[in-house]
């Protein structure tokens, strides 16, 4: 696919309809990751077939393991154990995927073997420094760049030992990324986050029957693990991604007349802060046929148009919310008043500096807004249209798009070749919603 590509979105129009969006990224990372080091079979539906959790499946293959994929969407995958993997041939390109290179450092810096793991040019810039630090601290041998970039330099047939880690910063990778170590680490592995972030690694791990030891104090978890115990294979129904999801929920909330229904959306509540926040704004939204599959928590989601206002954005809702900024934003852009957020200076190391890029883009189509180091102040007001520049960010092409539901004339977003990282039918779901999307390469 062309890298070049581009998305023409006409202004107006509405969204209706029942959609399934893709299955989970997150949850698919670590079915096949997890699928990978278990013993026996494990079954997955609903995968994500986009090109981040293909990156995560073809590194398994490429360390021996045998990954099939009978029908859309579905894997099935033979467990190798938690030491059956192989030296790849090569090393593991990630292409633009973070969870992939963070967790797989986490498991790779315990093989006996020597590997080394690299992505494409954004994934290069990104920091490494918070999975390196306490991956050396548990003896591992791992090396990145002099900035703390990839590639990452994995020696193999390092003896770990467990540690008791207090992240900086509340990050679902680099807490996954400690544990999957802490599997093959001598003695017990604890780690310690400021805030709730994401818990499909500890959600799952049990799924597979590998024992996880929670505590809750206030706002922080302490999540430990022993090493050395084993995997026993399972079948994964992966729920509907609801970061994928939220373009939807904003692109209803704000274009008038809309109505959708979101089938089987994951609302496992450290990831549901979107609903929260867009609540909190006056959305219309309602979930029905709540149920658990899995071990996580499943739901529909139907949301109508209603007139939406600005909030303050509380810090601790932050986490729950991180990848569905960019989304936010434009609901912001579209609501009565200023929206304030604060305390969110990760948004500035994902797959783009979102703070900057988004109100790059904002500014571009006539949205007044200031940038902090650590947030921005959007002033809701009308979308006029024109040029922006995802810089190659899925989830910033996307929330643009859904813009111009609200947009006086077109607008043209530049670099979305990559939305097929998280979402690869995108353009097909969102024109058959209704929104006037076309793409041009
Ligand atoms: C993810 C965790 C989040 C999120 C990313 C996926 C995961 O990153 O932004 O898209 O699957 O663990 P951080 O943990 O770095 O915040």
């Amino acid at each position: 696919m062309s890298r070049s590509q581009r998305f023409i979105v006409s202004p107006g129009g509405q969204l209706q309809g029942r959609l399934r969006v893709p299955g989970d990224k997150s949850i698919s990372h670590r079915s096949i990751i997890l699928g990978s080091i278990a013993e026996g079979r494990t079954q997955i539906s609903g995968f994500l077939e986009g090109e981040d959790t293909l990156a995560t499946l073809a590194a398994f293959q490429a360390m021996g393991v045998q990954i099939e994929r009978p029908g859309s969407a579905q894997v099935t995958l033979q467990g190798v154990g938690l030491h059956g993997l192989q030296k790849p041939e090569k090393p593991l390109d990630l292409g633009n995927s973070g969870t992939s290179i963070r967790l797989l450092s986490g498991l790779l810096s315990a093989q006996a073997f020597d590997v080394t793991l690299l992505g494409d040019e954004s994934l290069s810039k990104r920091p490494m420094k918070r999975v390196t630090d306490p991956l050396s601290l548990m003896g591992a041998n791992i090396e990145a760049t002099e900035k703390g970039t990839p590639p990452l330099k994995m020696t193999g047939g390092q003896a770990l030992q467990g540690i008791d880690y207090s992240m900086p910063m509340a990050s679902a990778q680099v807490k996954s990324c400690v544990l999957l170590a802490g599997l093959y680490a001598s003695g017990s592995t604890c780690v310690t986050e400021p805030a709730p972030t994401r818990d499909h690694s500890e959600r799952m791990l049990q799924g597979f029957g590998y024992p996880v030891q929670r505590d809750t104090q206030g706002q922080s978890t302490k999540i430990c693990l022993s090493g050395g115990g084993r995997l026993q294979g399972m079948n994964i129904d992966v729920p509907a991604d609801l970061s994928s999801a939220t373009f939807f929920m904003v692109g209803a909330a704000i274009a008038s007349g809309s109505d959708v229904t979101l089938e089987h959306v994951g609302v496992n509540p450290t990831r549901a802060g979107i609903l929260r926040l867009l609540w909190d704004m006056g959305a219309n939204i309602l979930l029905s046929n709540t149920r658990t599959v899995g071990g996580e928590p499943v739901a529909d989601i139907k949301i109508k148009a209603s007139p939406l206002h600005g909030i303050k954005i509380p810090q601790a809702q932050v986490p729950l919310a991180i990848d569905e900024f960019p989304a936010l934003f434009i609901a912001a852009a579209c609501a009565e008043g200023e929206t304030i957020l604060t305390g969110a200076e990760e948004l500035r190391v994902k797959e783009s500096d979102r703070i900057q890029v988004m109100a790059d883009g904002l500014q571009a189509i006539g949205i007044e807004v200031k940038v902090m180091p650590d947030g921005i102040v959007i002033q809701g007001g009308q979308i006029r249209g024109g040029q922006v520049n995802s810089h190659g960010d899925h989830r910033i092409a996307m929330a643009f798009a859904m813009a111009g539901l609200c947009a006086q004339e077109p607008i043209e977003i530049l670099d979305c070749a990559n939305v097929a990282t998280s979402f690869p039918n995108f353009v097909e779901l969102a024109q058959n919603a209704g929104l006037q999307l076309s793409v041009s390469t």
